[in-house]
């Protein structure tokens, strides 16, 4: 099976209008999508996604913001899509963040960095059960990949 990551668009790049844009760019590098969600979190969900911040200066200031507004959380199967995905997104800081990458285009500051993706297998595995049942997960092929056999 094809490397699996969660992927985040933040409730700043849902209220920019920036899901279609994001959507795009993980599509054309073949990242497929095989579970989507529109949902505004409940603070309990923020809290489990974000525990590893917990006692952070910045932690309070994330949940509340997280939970301020609706995201849209997905799953994205392709080869290496957590590297690739952390590539596509960019630098956490966007001063940081390279030209080209979605947070280097379009975050404002760290904390409205617009886009969250997972930096693990492990967090994958922990941070998608939050939002996905296994069952929600969808198993399918693109046609160009069968294409391509
Ligand atoms: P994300 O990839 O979603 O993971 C944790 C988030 O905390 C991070 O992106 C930032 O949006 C947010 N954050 C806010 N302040 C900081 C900070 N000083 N250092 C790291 N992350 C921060």
């Amino acid at each position: 099976m094809a490397e699996r990551t969660f992927v985040m668009i933040k409730p700043d790049g849902v209220q920019r209008g920036l899901i279609g844009e994001i959507i795009k760019r993980l599509e054309r590098v073949g990242l497929k999508p095989v579970a989507m969600k529109f949902i505004r979190m409940s603070r309990e969900q923020a809290e489990k996604l974000y525990a590893v911040h917990k006692g952070k200066p910045f932690y309070e200031s994330l949940i509340e913001y997280v939970t301020s507004g609706p995201v849209v959380v997905s799953v994205r199967e392709g080869p290496k899509a957590i590297e690739i995905v952390r590539k596509i997104i960019g630098a956490t800081d966007p001063a940081k963040a390279a030209p080209g990458t979605i947070r280097g285009d379009f975050a404002l500051d760290i904390s409205h960095n617009v886009i969250h993706a997972s930096d693990s297998k492990e967090s994958f595995e922990y941070e998608h059960k939050i939002f996905f049942s296994e069952d929600e997960i969808v198993k399918r092929e693109r046609i160009d990949e069968k294409r391509l056999i």
